[in-house]
């Protein structure tokens, strides 16, 4: 899997957002370590602080699936190069501190990142 094509496949789950609230649909693209790719789209709620971001479903799917080992998330927004938020790095360090980030545009170019970089001196137990 080659970076552009994760990065299509988190501009396609972008379109997947229920964002009726801030109508900012945003899509991710989880790489494992087993090759296969976990999506994700931001879910918002009525009661605002329920939202998730797109980033922690992919995660929180894949982990639920049983998946363990992450090579790269792709994140795609309508801004150019999308940022994760402080709360989706604090958990992407969970379960990944390892993880390359691909910061994309919805036109398919990106920055390169990591959880690390993004996080340094994250806290962990
Ligand atoms: N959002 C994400 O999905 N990922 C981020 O990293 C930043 C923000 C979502 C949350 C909310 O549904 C919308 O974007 C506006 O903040």
């Amino acid at each position: 899997m080659d970076d552009r094509a994760l990065l299509k496949l988190a501009i396609e789950a972008r379109k997947r957002a229920y964002c009726p609230y801030s109508k900012f649909p945003v899509g991710a693209a989880l790489l494992c370590a087993d090759g296969t790719v976990v999506t994700g789209a931001n879910v918002e709620n009525a009661s605002y602080g329920l939202c998730l971001c797109a980033e922690r479903v992919a995660m929180f799917k894949a982990v639920s699936e049983g998946k363990h080992g992450f090579v790269k998330l792709a994140v795609a927004c309508g801004a150019d190069y999308c940022r994760p938020c402080g709360a989706c790095r604090q958990v992407l360090f969970e379960h990944a501190p390892d993880l390359e980030i691909l910061m994309g545009s919805p036109e398919g170019s990106f920055k390169r990142t990591t959880v690390r970089e993004l996080l340094p001196d994250a806290f962990s137990f």
